[in-house]
């Protein structure tokens, strides 16, 4: 078997909601499709199952944003209000038009009180889909893979494109934290459709959460009380500025919280632990800064405490790890399983049916992988290497840079 098996097939991946994350992924698929095995820079697995970045193909995507509406998806993924950072200036046509989304809960009130370049711009007088709409478009064009991209706090706009997912029988990679894949209901509903889905909420590839995750844990190894923490987030994309409504953003603090407790042999007090989205900082655009507090009891019941400072751009932060999910779900697809893909929604998700740990979660995510597609590793390094040195020449750097 060799890593240009014949039998693997493009990846068709649906966007909901094209902002600052699927620009980052956009671009991501771009960028590693460019570069070939000697790229892999950035990435967690080059080859997942025999499938590469370069085989995700958008194949359809829907938004509310006048500036968006109609583009090609490789300019809609730089049109405003999105501000990440242009890793790739060179994403080719996608040949796929961003199409009017259905709006329901999608855009705050709070919303309209800013300046266009910062805020969503509804393209009022397009026409909204009907959910029979979505499911034909769906169906036409393939897609394997629908990814949920909504703002935060959007209930009913993720559980009507969820239900879209289910009767075009599309799997579905969930990023945001209303709860699908870890609500026992919805569970049931994909299992029945026969249909996989992995969620819920994003887990970035180096982010607050994972890096409080491991803290935790280390604490815990090392036989130290963790006594009270708290992890304070700020940042200037859409996705801080509509979190400022805090009716949208109970769910997230509710998923960033556990992500942290679920580490614990026993849960601290709610009154000794402070997880959330904490303000919006215009000048800051894609630029997440995180501040973690840990107080703890050590040795002799002495007390330590521990205060770090993360500083992440935060979309591309999560595209690869959403690159790893999309992979696996169209494996789990591949294999004919239905409902959550339990050990991938741990390792990828903040908020994931089965909480474990993230030593477990990893092993247990390879040996999913491993036993759909069980090439041997030797051969993948050996492949990867051939396939980088005959590229190697053709590579062309994309530079990282503000737009
Ligand atoms: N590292 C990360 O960036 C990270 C981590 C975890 C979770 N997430 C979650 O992923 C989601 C996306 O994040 P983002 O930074 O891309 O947000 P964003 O604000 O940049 O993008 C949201 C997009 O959804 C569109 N939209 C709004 N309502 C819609 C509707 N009804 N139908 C279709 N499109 C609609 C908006 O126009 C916008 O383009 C958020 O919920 C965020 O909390 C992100």
């Amino acid at each position: 078997m060799s890593l240009h098996d014949p039998k693997r097939s493009d990846v068709n991946v649906a966007i909901v909601g094209v902002g600052n994350c699927a620009s980052s992924l956009v671009q991501g698929i771009a960028h590693y499709s460019n570069g070939g095995a000697n790229e892999q820079i950035g990435l967690s697995h080059w080859d997942l199952g025999g499938y590469r970045p370069k085989d995700l193909k958008v194949v359809a995507a829907w938004d509310i944003d006048r500036r968006k509406v109609g583009r090609d998806v490789a300019e809609a993924i730089f049109a405003e209000p999105n501000c990440t950072k242009t890793f790739c200036d060179h994403v080719p046509a996608t040949g796929t038009r961003v199409r009017m989304g259905k709006l329901l809960d999608g855009i705050a009130d709070h919303m309209a009180n800013f300046a266009p370049e910062r805020t969503f711009m509804l393209a009022d007088g397009e026409r909204e889909p009907s959910h029979d709409d979505v499911v034909e478009v769906l169906r036409d064009t393939r897609t394997d893979v629908m990814i949920n991209y909504l703002p935060v706090g959007s209930q009913k706009a993720a559980e009507f494109y969820a239900e879209c997912a289910l009767d075009a029988r599309v799997a579905l990679v969930n990023c945001i934290p209303v709860f699908i894949a870890s609500d026992e209901d919805w569970a049931k509903k994909f299992e029945q459709a026969g249909v996989p889905v992995i969620g819920d909420d994003i887990k970035s590839q180096l982010g607050a959460t994972i890096v409080h995750r491991v803290l935790t844990d280390l604490f815990k190894k090392r036989g130290v009380k963790l006594d009270r923490t708290y992890q304070l987030n700020t940042g200037g994309n859409t996705d801080f500025l509509n979190m400022l409504n805090r009716d949208r953003l109970s769910s997230k603090k509710v998923s960033k919280t556990e992500a942290v407790q679920s580490q614990l042999d026993v849960p601290l007090d709610p009154d000794n632990i402070h997880i959330g989205p904490s303000d919006f900082v215009p000048f800051q655009k894609d630029n997440k800064v995180c501040f973690i507090r840990m107080e703890g009891t050590g040795f002799g019941g002495v007390p330590l405490n521990l205060e770090l400072r993360l500083s992440v751009e935060d979309s591309p932060n999560s595209a690869g790890v959403v690159t790893d999910a999309i992979r696996c779900c169209k494996l789990a697809r591949d294999a004919g399983m239905a409902g959550p893909v339990t050990p991938v929604c741990a390792w990828t998700m903040k908020h994931p049916p089965e909480q474990m740990l993230d030593p477990d979660a990893k092993r247990a995510v390879e040996e999913f992988v491993h036993a759909q597609y069980p090439l041997d590793a030797a051969a993948v390094q050996q492949d990867a290497h051939a396939i980088g040195k005959a590229q190697r020449s053709e590579i062309t750097h994309s530079p990282v840079g503000e737009r």
